[in-house]
């Protein structure tokens, strides 16, 4: 993964010498396209309106109707609508017009194979330059992501954008500050993409661990992993039930961010399965490569974890990964088997391939045990079933604490990766009784999201937690101009944008409010 190189120009924008120059231009209040002052010389086709996603790509010569004529240092110019923007929009929406803006450009530039960049921040009054070009930023390397590891080196293969120049109007600090902060939640998305591409035989649990002990190189950072010994003295039956089919070391990948000062403990739990053929109850063969995918929960909470490790929050942030492959050796957990998780509870495995909720079952409660933290969040590709109900266009959020749930589902619009909350409730954790263990990993068909959650639900206690099911974004996830076919990285930035949010809004309403 290529961070980008940007520096903040003092040139003029027509001075800058670039493949491609980029301006914006917004609708007024009439509909009419408000066009940045170096272009009003340049005539612009009529189809042209400033819609949101509209774009505009001219090659020299560049007609001008005025007398001014300016010579234009770029070899093209584009021009990007950015829509209507009046002050009503919240900051959730204007921040996803911007990062939509990004990818617009990032097409253009995979289109065009641009080397050399060059965007001239709006003066708008309407708009702000921090935010703009943090988020413009943010989708322009979303957009640029290309994953190429395993191909033939390619000549003609596009390399990416070697150096974008960003033309501001007040050249201030806030505007570089603002850049950091857009590469670092993006490059933490396009690093848990670059995991989730990998195949099942090229990201192991083994390599979770060595991703995880990398981070314990920054600041304030400690790695500890449990290998299969340490699992069995622990009694974390739901991982080596998992992983008892397989020939693949488990490993729970526990990195911990300890600020000398903090107050509070926020912790992350990812399912780090890193493929999920079913096990005995195996899928069928149609699809099944896409379980390669099955560990982006974990993916996503570890990206996240050296953004934030990087930002240096005053806040505790642990991050717990379970990680196996579910495979159907001869020694795998058969239809029937009855486990012990960590706290005691026992289950009975009615279908090998719920598998998500067993090794999430373990981390959770040890986690909890262990660092009694404010709250938790999990991420995990857990249930088909999430995908009925919601498609390809929100993340399931299930949560037993209504101001936890309601920060997350901010940070989520706030990334532009949307939560849409489901209930959870007793009527639900009736149906994974069991008649033979303390609970059942599956509940049948109705509700099959929320039942998974329930099963998660009895390893929480009381602490606020939120579980948040991606299974239908983690991939599939397409609507945006920043997000490549592939994988998404979904999630990640939204735990980033949860933590950086957390002082001005998470902690004293979490401890004021009791779970619900
Ligand atoms: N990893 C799958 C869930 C999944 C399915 C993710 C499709 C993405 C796309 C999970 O381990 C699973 O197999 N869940 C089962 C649960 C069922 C057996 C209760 C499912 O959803 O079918
Ligand atoms: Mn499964
Ligand atoms: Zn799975």
């Amino acid at each position: 993964m290529n961070v980008l190189d940007i520096v903040v120009s003092k040139k003029k924008a027509e001075d800058v010498r670039s493949d491609l120059l980029v301006v914006f231009a917004v609708l007024d209040k009439k509909g009419k396209p408000v066009n940045d002052k170096i272009f009003q010389g340049l005539t612009l086709s009529p189809e042209f309106t400033a819609k949101e996603e509209q774009k505009l790509l001219l090659y020299p010569p560049f007609t001008q109707k005025d007398s001014t004529k300016k010579s234009i240092s770029s070899k093209r110019i584009l021009v990007v609508g950015l829509g209507e923007i009046g002050g009503g929009e919240s900051a959730g929406e204007l921040n996803d017009r911007f990062r939509t803006a990004g990818g617009v450009i990032a097409q253009i530039c995979k289109s065009s194979k641009i080397k050399q960049l060059a965007v001239k921040l709006p003066a708008f009054k309407e708009i702000d330059e921090n935010s703009f070009s943090e988020y413009l930023v943010e989708g322009l390397q979303l957009g640029l992501y290309q994953f190429l590891k395993y191909k033939k080196k390619d000549d003609d293969a596009y390399q990416g954008v070697r150096r974008v120049s960003v033309v501001s109007v007040s050249k201030g600090q806030g505007v570089r500050r603002s850049i950091k902060r857009g590469l670092n939640s993006a490059g933490a998305g396009c690093v848990s993409r670059d995991m989730a591409n990998e195949p099942g035989n090229g990201w192991t649990p083994s390599d979770f661990a060595k991703f995880g002990k990398k981070l314990s190189g920054l600041d304030n950072v400690e790695t500890t992993i449990f290998e299969k010994g340490d699992m069995k003295k622990l009694g974390m039956g739901g991982i080596l039930a998992v992983n008892q089919g397989s020939h693949e070391a488990p490993k729970l990948v526990v990195v911990d961010y300890c600020p000398e000062k903090y107050q509070d403990t926020i912790m992350l739990v990812g399912k780090g399965l890193t493929f999920d053929s079913g096990g005995i109850s195996i899928k069928p063969s149609q699809g099944m490569m896409d379980m390669k995918y099955d560990m982006c929960g974990g993916g996503a909470v570890i990206a996240a974890m050296e953004a934030i490790a990087l930002e240096k929050p005053k806040v505790r942030v642990i991050c717990l990964v379970p990680s196996t492959d579910n495979m159907n050796g001869g020694g795998a957990v058969k239809p029937g088997d009855i486990i012990g998780h960590f706290n005691g509870v026992t289950s009975e495995i009615e279908n090998t391939d719920a598998e998500g909720r067993l090794i999430l079952a373990d981390a959770l409660a040890y986690g909890i045990a262990t660092y009694e933290p404010s709250c938790v969040i999990d991420l995990a590709t857990l249930t088909g079933a999430v995908i009925i109900a919601l498609g390809h266009h929100h993340s399931g959020l299930m949560c037993n604490n209504d101001t936890l749930a309601k920060t997350l589902a901010k940070a989520g619009l706030r990334a532009g990766e949307p939560l849409w909350r489901l209930p959870l409730g007793p009527a639900y954790a009736k149906q994974i009784k069991s008649k033979v263990a303390d609970i059942k990993n599956t509940g049948g068909r109705p509700a099959g999201s929320i039942t998974a959650a329930e099963y998660l639900h009895k390893f929480v206690g009381d602490t606020p937690w939120a579980h948040l099911d991606i299974a239908g974004t983690a991939w599939d996830f397409t609507e945006k101009t920043y997000v490549p076919k592939g994988p998404s990285g979904i999630g990640t930035r939204t735990l980033i944008e949860f933590v950086r949010n957390w002082r001005a809004e998470g902690s004293s309403m979490l401890r004021s409010q009791k779970k619900s």
